[in-house]
């Protein structure tokens, strides 16, 4: 009988593509995605601790399903992800949730397959949490789900501790990807014609640090070898190691978006200082100037924190007029959420959350200002859409243009996978509504 699974991701990207790649996994062992959470036979739970109310929704969520283990006990229950990465943390998921089968982290999520293999022989539960980092994989074994869009991985771990951050210590040290495994992977996905490919990394600027053959502003030049139409877009940039060759990689590859995801976190010197993110605001603003002057076109985005230990009125003063300053088209923000095992869990001054939520509020407003800004600039004028899906409830076809705005449209026939240009005619809020007004380049070469 045909067995099925049900994935629940938590966090950023990189999370998502990790639930592809257990999909793969599980898909190479005959299991088939259930329609819904109780018709699967194995729930996976894709983890993330970065923040403590990713953490608090994971928890809640597994403890909601101890009901349906007991009507269901042949179902079987796997936790993974970052959460399960953190000291005691396996310890802690047992002790609360008895009835889960398996804990695996992200060192290990490979070995998934042989961990379902070892609990279906077992009455016990199987929890095989790596301490140590495994190598970074060769090949892909993904289950992708996101066509025409595809992520690929290129490195894992981060190096850098900045000091509220968990991600250090819970996926271990920078590990680059070979860059022959990536091409390869690249490569493949064009071929079967993916048309927009985004690279992720925890710091992508210190790709290849630690093999010593390829930089990643070179692996941004290989990949655009290719000639044929396709968007490329990488995440995360970390400001520090940002700088005159991916700029110029930038500038000189037309399928390299001209749109920068670039974290400050802070406007405040002395805030950043303490976050140990080893740049200043000037420098930070002088790394803007320098991407402006060889991509003028280019649009900026990036990640603020407001509430991190110590920080006074003043400094979140400065972080307002950074925004200002900086002119992202928009920003992630986030209110300080207390890691523990970090250096700023240990830090005096830690910030009462009504002064969090205050500051929040504030930064928000800001930031949807200018981003409603960026988007009225786009009214009446055209800008190319990549179609990535239909949306049924409007009725219409949607995607994004190179700067990452999501824009809407009619068409009779699907789009999905289609470059399109769009005359915008509505604009609400941060997505664009417009109307088809030239044939698709496929089109226009038949
Ligand atoms: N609290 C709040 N936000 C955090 N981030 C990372 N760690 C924390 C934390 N402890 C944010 C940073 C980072 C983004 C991915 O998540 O802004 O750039
Ligand atoms: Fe965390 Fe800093 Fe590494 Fe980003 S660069 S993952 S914020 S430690």
């Amino acid at each position: 009988m045909q067995k099925h699974y049900w994935i629940t991701t938590y966090g950023c990207q990189m999370n998502v593509h990790e639930s592809e790649k257990i999909a793969g996994i599980l898909r190479a062992r005959g299991y088939a995605q259930a329609d819904a959470e109780e018709e699967a036979d194995i729930i996976v739970f894709n983890t993330c601790c970065i923040r403590e109310n990713a953490e608090n929704h994971a928890y809640g969520n597994i403890g909601a399903l101890k009901k349906l283990k007991k009507a269901k006990p042949e179902m079987l229950i796997a936790v993974g992800g970052c959460m399960t990465q953190q000291a005691g943390a396996a310890e802690k998921l047992r002790k609360k949730f008895p009835f889960v089968d398996i804990v695996f982290g992200t060192h290990n999520l490979s070995v998934l397959g042989e961990l379902i293999d070892r609990k279906l022989g077992t009455k016990k539960a199987v929890v095989d949490v790596w301490e140590k980092e495994g190598e970074a994989d060769t090949e892909d074994i993904s289950f992708r789900t996101s066509y025409p869009n595809a992520w690929v991985n290129i490195m894992y771990g981060c190096n850098n501790f900045c000091s509220y951050c968990i991600v250090p210590y819970v996926r271990g040290r920078e590990r680059s990807r070979e860059s022959g495994a990536i091409l390869r992977e690249v490569n493949g996905l064009l071929d079967q014609g993916y048309k927009e490919i985004t690279l992720l990394g925890q710091n992508v600027n210190s790709y290849g640090n630690d093999r010593g053959d390829c930089t990643f502003w070179q692996l941004l030049n290989e990949i655009c070898k290719r000639k044929e139409k396709f968007r490329l877009r990488f995440m995360t940039s970390n400001p520090k190691d940002f700088g005159e060759g991916l700029v110029r990689a930038i500038a000189e590859n037309d399928q390299v978006c001209d749109l920068v995801h670039l974290p400050v976190q802070a406007g405040s010197d002395r805030i950043l200082k303490l976050m140990n993110r080893k740049y200043t605001a000037k420098e930070y603003l002088e790394k803007v100037e320098l991407l402006r002057k060889y991509v003028p076109d280019c649009r900026l985005t990036t990640d603020i924190m407001v509430g991190f230990p110590t920080e006074t009125e003043e400094d979140f003063q400065a972080t307002l007029s950074l925004v200002k300053e900086a002119r992202f088209s928009t920003a992630f923000t986030f209110v300080y959420s207390r890691r523990s095992g970090t250096v700023a869990a240990g830090m005096e001054g830690q910030i009462p959350e009504e002064v969090q939520k205050d500051r929040i509020m504030r930064l928000v407003e800001l930031v949807n200002a200018q981003t409603r800004e960026f988007s009225a600039g786009y009214l009446g004028k055209t800008t190319e859409i990549l179609c990535e899906d239909f949306d049924k409830k409007r009725g219409l076809y949607l995607g994004r243009d190179e700067y990452g705005r999501m824009g809407y449209f009619a068409s009779e026939r699907d789009r999905i996978g289609e470059f399109v240009r769009l005359k915008v005619t509505k604009v609400a809020g941060i997505s664009l509504e417009g109307e088809i007004c030239e044939d698709t380049e496929e089109e226009k070469e038949g």
